[in-house]
């Protein structure tokens, strides 16, 4: 069995759908802070909170786990930001509770998911998973801080684990039982779908003076459904005997926030009101990620890299939630 953290959330429930599509079973762990018991339609919900080692412990002995796969963490940057030691406790401490009992109960494989937060500022575009992490907020920095100490833990422990980096993970399951329902949502476009759809009046571009060909940023959108079928692929890397390692997963196309606004107007057909303004601090121009060692290694390759196809599986979802 496998072990799904965050697998009420977003990510987490597409990778949850996909395993049990390939015959996993899976117990998803999730306290529904921000996830919906909705969308674990497969496996067991064991509805506990990380925070909490009895409990961790009591799955661990319940279930014949094999593999862990961690998405479970806070996510928004800015309150990060605000509340460092709200992420510190959640992302950093409470995976150190989960990775207390995966060597308890001699669980050797991880799935986990780190971020191109990681980076920071990048100084080389694409970014390469051989590019110097200098995290610049307390959530890129508790994800850098966990991938070290995976690294410490294989080595010392025999764990073996996959941090895959994910970039901007978008769309919705092509089948639409699962989508994006984050609260409050902060993630480009989702939000230029509630723009289309009415919920909110307008969309706002934060800085149109940026040395890109618009002048607008630009981003890594990577299917949420690819980014499942890396999961999987990650697991078999791991289940086949490979060593820890990190990934990026990215698309590795960049798209400017005009050009999703664009193609968002396209595929809705409806008027979508931009507003520019100022640039938000902290926005690096471009984050545009190299995923050619997970092609090669992993020999995974994403099948929806079309901006097209991901603003069309997220605006049927949106239109459906
Ligand atoms: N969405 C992205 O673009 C993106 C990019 C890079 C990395 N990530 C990482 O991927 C993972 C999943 O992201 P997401 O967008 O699906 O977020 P999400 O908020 O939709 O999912 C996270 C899930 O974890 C659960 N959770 C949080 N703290 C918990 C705790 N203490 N105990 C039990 N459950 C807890 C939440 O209830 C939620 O269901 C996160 O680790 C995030 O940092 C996401």
């Amino acid at each position: 069995m496998i072990l799904v953290t965050g697998g009420a959330g977003y990510i987490g429930s597409h990778v949850n759908k996909e395993l049990n599509k390939q015959g996993y079973e899976t117990v998803v762990l999730d306290n529904l802070s921000y996830g919906h018991d909705d969308f674990v339609k497969w496996g067991i919900l064991e509805r506990v909170d990380l925070s909490n080692t009895r409990e961790i412990r009591r799955i661990f002995q319940d279930y014949c786990l094999e593999a862990v796969m961690h998405f479970a963490a806070f996510t928004y940057v800015g309150e990060s930001v605000q509340d460092p030691q709200k992420y510190y406790l959640n992302n950093l401490r409470n995976t150190l509770n989960l990775l207390e009992s995966m060597l308890e109960f001699d669980v050797e494989k991880l799935v986990f998911s780190s971020t191109c937060a990681t980076y920071g500022n990048p100084t080389e575009i694409p970014i390469t998973e051989e590019h110097p992490q200098k995290p610049i907020n307390p959530y890129g920095k508790g994800k850098h801080m966990v991938e070290q100490i995976l690294t410490d833990y294989s080595s010392a422990y025999g764990l073996r684990c996959a941090s895959l980096r994910y970039f901007n993970a978008a769309g919705a399951d092509p089948e639409g039982e699962l989508g994006e329902r984050h609260d409050p949502e902060t993630h480009l476009i989702p939000l230029v779908l509630d723009a289309a759809s009415g919920k909110r009046e307008d969309i706002k571009i934060f800085g149109t003076d940026y040395p890109t060909d618009d002048g607008t940023c630009i981003r890594d959108y990577i299917h949420v459904t690819d980014l499942a079928d890396a999961h999987i692929k990650a697991l078999k890397y791991l289940e086949d005997g490979g060593k820890s390692d990190v990934f990026n997963l990215g698309n590795g196309n960049g798209f400017s926030v005009k050009e999703v606004i664009e193609e968002a107007r396209k595929v809705t057909g409806r008027k979508i009101k931009a507003t520019e303004t100022d640039r938000r601090p902290g926005d690096p121009p471009i984050l545009v990620g190299s995923s050619k060692k997970a092609r090669e290694i992993l020999k995974w390759q994403p099948k929806y890299d079309e901006l097209t196809r991901i603003i069309k599986t997220a605006w049927e979802w949106h239109e459906r939630d």
